[in-house]
């Protein structure tokens, strides 16, 4: 499969995958017709889309790694004919962003990889105009998250290996997560919990097919003797999280807000 078409692949399964957290995502950013808004880590740009729309005579602008994943949110966003969406490729640890540059920050997923967090977090509180406001959803802890421990246990991998230690739950202890977050800058942070069910297709074949294409999932078929067994083991799994609404797993994230510290709540304009 070409890297194109896999990315694709990719993108709208995040979409899918995160439609019930996105509804909560979009009403804890309320965001105004005025913002100027930054999405760290935006993949294909759906949060950015939605957030160019809020921002109707603002703009959104989206950042992430992958130069591919860009190329598809630009090209959706031109669809939609979005004036006002920009994406740029750029490291959220260590880009220089103008100073106060945007009204807040969002990020669906996007801030739990970095190898230096206090650096990324430092800088993108510098990013964010004093009293501007930042929004970031983030897993809890791996054995909340059923899509998770289920795939690794019917790939049957040791739970305490290094398969195990993902960065997805980096940001998942909120003692943690808030001193690293106040240390950058932040104040007034809060955790709410989310705690919906995450879609990974209609029925155990569409999950499958999209399942096969995790690294991890990939790595553990690299071992033959075991493949017909392991895709076995996964298809009955995907079948007893059959829902009348698909195939989900149970997951639990926070949904954590907050504000730049500093007393200048309005931009100048
Ligand atoms: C789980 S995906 C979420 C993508 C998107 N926010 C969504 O909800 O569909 C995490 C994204 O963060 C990006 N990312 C990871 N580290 C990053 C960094 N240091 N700077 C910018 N983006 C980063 C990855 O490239 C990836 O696209």
């Amino acid at each position: 499969m070409m890297a194109e078409e896999a990315a694709l692949n990719f993108a709208d399964f995040y979409d899918a995958e995160l439609t019930l957290h996105n509804a909560h995502f979009r009403v804890a950013a309320a965001i105004g017709p005025f913002d100027c808004v930054l999405d760290i880590g935006c993949g294909a740009g759906q949060t950015t889309r939605d957030a160019a729309r809020a921002a109707e005579t603002g703009r959104a602008h989206g950042i992430d790694l992958s130069a591919t994943m860009l190329e598809i949110a630009r090209r959706r966003s031109a669809e939609e004919g979005l004036l006002n969406a920009t994406f740029e490729v750029a490291d959220a640890q260590y880009h220089v962003f103008g100073d106060a540059e945007f009204d807040l920050c969002i990020s669906r997923f996007g801030v739990m990889f970095f190898a230096d967090p206090a650096a990324a977090f430092a800088n993108i509180a510098k990013a964010i105009r004093p009293g501007g406001r930042f929004i970031f959803m983030v897993w809890q802890g791996r054995d909340h998250n059923k899509w998770a421990t289920a795939i690794h246990e019917a790939l049957d991998l040791d739970s305490t290996g290094p398969a195990a230690a993902s960065k997805a739950f980096s940001l998942s202890e909120p003692s943690v997560t808030s001193g690293l977050l106040e240390t950058a800058g932040f104040t007034a942070i809060e955790f709410r919990e989310i705690k919906e069910p995450v879609f990974y297709g209609p029925d155990p074949e569409t999950a499958l097919a999209t399942i096969l294409t995790f690294e991890n999932v990939k790595n553990a078929l690299e071992r033959p003797a075991t493949t017909a067994e392991i895709r076995a083991r996964l298809l009955d799994m995907l079948e007893a999280h059959q829902t009348p609404h698909g195939i989900q797993f149970d997951s639990r994230a926070w949904l954590i807000t907050g504000r730049r510290y500093g007393d200048s709540p309005l931009r100048v304009r």
